[in-house]
């Protein structure tokens, strides 16, 4: 499974690619605007510089919600890097949008996708990426990650080359469930990479050892 960090913070990128472990970025307008990144050309200096900083795939999103909107933006991202995957909505002009980008060899990925249903179009309309919204699910009471277990089985049996991207995920077990759902990317925050590091056990292991390594040496020189 690939790790993939959500943010638009360049710090926090930063800090995931020195972990060794970053495969990619997923971004979205919210996470710009976090940063407090508006106005078009800051937005997309900020893009070259995520793409410049890691070399896998890094998500930037359209604004426009019609077709011909899309598909002008989704030229102006991809000539940022080589690296930009397009990312765009789960509505009917975005399915359209997907289609053509594939037939233009540009990556995309599908986001705000909730249901089954919703991941057989984005899987026939040949997205590079699908993202399920885990996290949002769960805030509705809904099981978020049976999504990601459904949506392997369908692409599983039907042998659709989409990769599922478990995307709005908020712990260290959504993590872990989410590879054991067959999930084949998650993107996360950094808190959520790093909660995957703690055990109390290692811990309590770690310090036993260098304990025992002490009182070894301190015996040696004694002898
Ligand atoms: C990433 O691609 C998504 O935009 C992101 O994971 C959404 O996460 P949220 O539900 O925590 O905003």
């Amino acid at each position: 499974m690939k790790f993939f960090i959500d943010t638009a913070n360049l710090d926090q990128i930063k800090e995931a690619k020195d972990l060794g472990i970053l495969d990619g970025v997923t971004t979205n307008p919210s996470l710009m605007a976090k940063e407090g990144i508006t106005g078009k050309e800051n937005i997309y200096r900020h893009y070259h510089k995520i793409c410049e900083l890691v070399k896998g795939d890094v998500s930037a999103e359209v604004i426009s919600t019609d077709y011909k909107g899309m598909m002008k933006e989704a030229k102006e991202l991809a000539e940022i890097a080589e690296n930009i995957v397009v990312k765009v909505p789960m509505i009917k002009d975005g399915i359209k949008a997907i289609a053509e980008l594939k037939s233009l060899e540009i990556k995309t990925n599908c986001t705000l996708v909730f249901s089954a249903g919703q991941a057989i179009l984005v899987a026939k309309a040949g997205a590079t990426y699908i993202s399920p919204f885990i996290g949002r699910i769960d805030d509705t009471s809904w099981d978020g990650m049976q999504l990601i277990s459904d949506i392997f089985e369908i692409y599983s049996l039907q042998a659709y080359e989409t990769e599922i991207l478990a995307a709005s995920i908020r712990s260290g077990l959504h993590i872990v469930e989410a590879a054991k759902a067959g999930a084949d990317v998650v993107t996360c925050p950094l808190d959520a990479i790093l909660s995957l590091l703690k055990h109390p056990l290692t811990d309590i292991g770690l310090q036993k050892f260098l304990d025992d390594h002490k009182k070894a040496q301190a015996a040696l020189s004694k002898s």
